[in-house]
């Protein structure tokens, strides 16, 4: 793969390529359109904010989007780190993580990146990204996580029996829609690795 080829470029700044991104985003976690094409239209030059990596063809073959951690103004959480399924393994998501990186650095002024996975755990910890305990981009610091295996014990509401009249008993009402990370009692039950990494200063 020829890497002088590529660029990391702010959508916002690029718009004709949001519906490039919007299907490679969607190939890989389907979802409205609609849906899709507003989060990425919120892309900015502050956050959130969404990079592409194109190439000399002007095909977009990655997307980062980087979202505040209202918590941690020093950070921000990395989310939707998708590489076109046929560029996979050439080191195009190295590259545009570093990419990633010398932007939240140079132009954020950040000094923190961090996200959440369940199963790339190894290509960020070759990034150089530990693992650290569960933060909120919803505003609260979390003190406390316990890791759980997704669990539908803990969504289902207990049926009692029916009254003996004869009828058959009604049917239990539907799960809870399960939260991916509960915050509850400032404990997190979550399925995911949270990752962190600092940011150098040269
Ligand atoms: C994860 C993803 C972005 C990696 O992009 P990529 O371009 O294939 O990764 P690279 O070629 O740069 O790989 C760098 C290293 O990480 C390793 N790696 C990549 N994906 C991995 C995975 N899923 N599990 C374990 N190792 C992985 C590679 O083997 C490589 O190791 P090496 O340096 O020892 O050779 C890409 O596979 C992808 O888009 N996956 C689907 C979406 C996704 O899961 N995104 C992450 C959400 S948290």
């Amino acid at each position: 793969m020829e890497f002088d080829n590529l660029k990391v470029l702010p959508l916002h700044k690029y718009p004709e390529y949001l519906k490039e991104t919007c299907d490679l985003i969607n190939d890989e976690w389907p979802r409205s359109e609609t849906a899709r094409m507003m989060s990425l239209r919120a892309s900015s030059d502050n956050l959130p904010s969404s990079l592409i990596l194109i190439n000399d063809k002007k095909l977009v073959l990655g997307h980062c989007k980087l979202t505040p951690i209202p918590t941690m103004p020093e950070s921000c959480f990395i989310e939707t780190v998708v590489i076109s399924k046929s560029f996979r393994g050439m080191k195009l998501g190295t590259y545009l993580m570093r990419k990633v990186e010398e932007h939240c650095k140079n132009k954020l002024d950040l000094s923190m990146i961090h996200l959440s996975t369940k199963g790339q755990e190894s290509f960020y910890e070759k990034l150089g990204y530990k693992i650290c305990a569960p933060v909120s981009i919803y505003g609260t610091r979390i003190p406390n996580y316990r890791p759980t295996e997704p669990s539908h014990k803990e969504t289902q509401v207990p049926v009692r029996s029916a009254p003996s009249t004869g009828a058959p008993p009604p049917p239990p009402p539907p799960p809870m829609p399960r939260n991916e990370n509960l915050i509850n009692n400032n404990i997190v039950k979550t399925n995911k690795t949270f990752m962190f990494k600092y940011l150098s200063k040269v």
